[in-house]
C-alpha cells in the first residue's frame, strides 16, 4: 500500500510497487479525463527553497490535472524562513493546511527531515546532490514506454556522475532490473560516488568506467546525458574547466544503434547540441512530459485515491 507514504528515495518503493505507478500513469496518459476530478477538494503544498522548471512545473499541473489544488513558493525569502523558522517547523506547518508535501532543497537529507515532522506524505523533489525520486519515476516511465522493458539493456550514463542527484536515484533503481548494465562516462574528477558503486558490487552488476563518450555510443540502449552541476562546485574555475568536457552531437549520434534514447533530466546547458533534437532517438522533451503524468500518479497513490471509485 503506498497511501501515506513518503517518497524519499527511489528505492523506498519495490519495484512492484513502482511498477503500480507506471500502470497508472499509462492510464492517465491513454484516458486523461478520467482522471480530471480525481484530487477534487486535495491540497499539494510545492515548496521550492531552490530553483526548478520541470518538478515544480510539472507537479502543479499535475496537481490541477487532477482536479486538487497547489499552495506553495519558489522563493524561501517569502516565507519565515527568513526570520529563522527552522525546517522542522516549517514541514510542521505545511503539513497543517495540506494534504501532501513537495520539497526541493539544496541541502542533503533535507526531505528526510521534512518527513520526520511532516504530519502528511513529503515527496523528495531533490535534496542537494543526493536523490531525486520523481525524476527516477519520470525515466522509469520514459524508458518502459520507448523501449518497451526495463531489464535486459545497458544504459550509458554521462557527465557530472559526482553531483548528479538524478544520476544516483536512477543507477540505484535500474539495479534492481535483470541484466542491467552500466557505462559510466565522465571526466576522472566527476566520476560515480563509491556508495553507489559499492550497492553495483554488492549486487554483482556489470559496469564499466570511462571518460570516451563517442567509443561507447554505439554499446548502448539507452544514453542517459547530464549537465555539470555548477551550483555543486566550490571552485567556479573547475566547473569552468570540465562543463564542456561532453558534447553530445548530431554526427557523435550517427553511431548509434538505430533504437536506442537519447535522455536528459534538463535543463541541459552544452552538453547536447541543438541539432540533436530532430532526430528521433532524442526523448528528453517526451521524458519532461512524461514526467506530469507519473507524478499524477503517484500523487494519486500517496492520497491514496482509489482508481475504481473514479
Ligand atoms: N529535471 C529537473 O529536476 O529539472 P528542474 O530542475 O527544472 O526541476
Amino acid at each position: 500500500m503506498l497511501k501515506n507514504r513518503s517518497l524519499i528515495a527511489p528505492t523506498d518503493f519495490t519495484v512492484s510497487e513502482i511498477d503500480e505507478i507506471i500502470q497508472l500513469a499509462n492510464d492517465i496518459i491513454s484516458r486523461p479525463e478520467h482522471y480530471c476530478e480525481a484530487c477534487k477538494g486535495k491540497l499539494l503544498a510545492s515548496v521550492f527553497y531552490e530553483p526548478s522548471t520541470r518538478t515544480k512545473f510539472s507537479f502543479d499541473s499535475a496537481m490541477s490535472r487532477l482536479g486538487g489544488s497547489v499552495i506553495g513558493f519558489s522563493d524561501p525569502k517569502s516565507t519565515s524562513a527568513a526570520k529563522g523558522e527552522t525546517l522542522a517547523d516549517s514541514a510542521k506547518i505545511f503539513s497543517q493546511y495540506a494534504d501532501i508535501i513537495v520539497v526541493r532543497h539544496p541541502k542533503e537529507g533535507t526531505a528526510k527531515l521534512f518527513s520526520n515532522y511532516s504530519d502528511c506524505p513529503v515527496i523528495n523533489a531533490g535534496d542537494g546532490g543526493h536523490q531525486h525520486p520523481t525524476q527516477t519515476l519520470t525515466d522509469l516511465l520514459t524508458i518502459s514506454r520507448y523501449k518497451g522493458r526495463l531489464d535486459n539493456m545497458t544504459i550509458g550514463v554521462c557527465g557530472d556522475l559526482k553531483f548528479g542527484r538524478t544520476i544516483h536515484s536512477l543507477v540505484s533503481s535500474m539495479s534492481r532490473y535483470d541484466n542491467v548494465k552500466f557505462i559510466f562516462i565522465s571526466p576522472n574528477e566527476l566520476k560515480m560516488p563509491q556508495y553507489i558503486i559499492d550497492i553495483l558490487n554488492e549486487k554483482h552488476i556489470p559496469y564499466t568506467e570511462t571518460s570516451d563518450l563517442e567509443e561507447s555510443i554505439p554499446k548502448v540502449d539507452v544514453l542517459y546525458m547530464s549537465r555539470v552541476q555548477r551550483e555543486r562546485f566550490v571552485s567556479e574555475e573547475e566547473y569552468l574547466r570540465l562543463k564542456d568536457f561532453f558534447i553530445l552531437t548530431a554526427d557523435k549520434l550517427s553511431k548509434a544503434k538505430e533504437d536506442m534514447i537519447v535522455l536528459h533530466p534538463l535543463p541541459r546547458v552544452t552538453e547536447i547540441a541543438t541539432d540533436v533534437d530532430a532526430d528521433p532517438r532524442a526523448k528528453y522533451f517526451e521524458q519532461a512530459k512524461c514526467g506530469m503524468y507519473v507524478r499524477m500518479a503517484l500523487i494519486m497513490k500517496l492520497l491514496g485515491i482509489d482508481e475504481s471509485s473514479l
